[in-house]
Formats: structure tokens, sequence, C-alpha cells
């Protein structure tokens, strides 16, 4: 019975929020509730289902996407702060020639993704290290997906596959 009075207030008090942004190089430019969380904003507003929502609490790194190439984890950051931002979600994450992107080849590869869950998260976050250090050592590496959890692989074949793209062993 609490709910309906609950939502009711909720939305006489929702702001709408103009916002003008790049979208895995796509414009938008459209009104928002002004309270969205970036990854309320992928999710559910744009449709993105790829980024993945874990913990809520910036501790999992599964909602991990890029803004202006920086990885950001999107549970954190408020959709009106993209405005006039690019964002990337693993979805436009692609190679050179419009197909998989070399870190998703080495992935799947190695044999880096089981569940899943983490992945796009994980791909992101290896593709940002990456742009900033293109010869990042292991150890680089290593702390650079300190921030992404993962409950399947023990985190070595996810290593393999980042270090087989810094070595340049996967077409792109
Ligand atoms: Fe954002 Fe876990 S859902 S860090
Ligand atoms: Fe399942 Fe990483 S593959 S959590």
């Amino acid at each position: 019975m609490l709910r309906p009075v609950a939502y009711g207030l909720r939305q006489s008090a929702m702001s709408l929020f103009k916002l003008k942004c790049m979208v895995n190089g796509e414009k938008f430019d459209g009104e928002i509730d002004a309270s969205r969380t970036l990854l309320e904003f992928i999710r559910g507003d744009r449709g993105l289902k790829g980024t993945k929502e874990g913990c809520g609490e910036g501790e999992c790194g599964a909602c991990l996407v890029l803004v202006d190439g920086k990885a950001v984890n999107s549970c954190l950051m408020m959709a009106a702060q993209l405005n006039g931002r690019a964002l990337t979600t693993i979805e436009g994450l692609k190679g050179r020639d419009g197909g998989l992107h070399p870190l998703q080849k080495a992935f799947i590869e190695e044999g880096a993704v089981q569940c899943g869950f983490c992945t796009p998260g994980a791909i992101l976050a290896a593709e940002a290290l990456l742009r900033e250090k293109p010869s990042a050592a292991l150890e680089e590496i290593k702390l650079g997906l300190t921030g992404n959890f993962c409950r399947c692989t023990g985190y070595e074949k996810i290593i393999d596959a980042v270090v087989k793209v810094r070595d340049g062993e996967i077409a792109k």
C-alpha cells in the first residue's frame, strides 16, 4: 500500500535535465531524470545491458565504462555529469574492421570469460589502461584490474588476455 504513494511522491519531485553527449559514437540530446545515475541511464534509458550492476557502491567494477576514454564506475556517477562528454560502453568497443575488439578476441582465446558478468567492465578497464600505457608492465596490468572483481576465472586468464593484446599478439 505504501509503494504507490511513495512512487507518486518521487514522480512529482522529479526534475529533468537536458543532456547532450555522445553515446558509443552517436549524439544523444534529450531530457533525462536529473536523479539518474550513469548506470541507470545506460541500462534503463539507453537499454545497453552489457554494462552490469553488481554492488552499486563502486566496489566491484561490473558497471565500469569509459567517459572521455577514462575508466569510470557508472554506479558512482550521475548521468547529468556526462553532459558534453563521450561515453563508451562495451557495445561501442570495436576492432578496426568493425568486428570484435582485440581485447574481446583475447578474452575468448584465453578462456577469460566464464559467466561473463565481470567481462564488460574488465575489458573496458583494460582498454583504458592500455590506451594510457600501451607498454604497461605486468604489475601495472594487475594493478589496473584490481577494481574488477571476478568470481569465476581466478584472474590469471584475464591478465594473460590483456598481456596478449599488449604484446600485439592479436590482430587489431
Ligand atoms: Fe558499480 Fe559495483 S556496480 S562498482
Ligand atoms: Fe564470472 Fe568473471 S567470468 S565473474
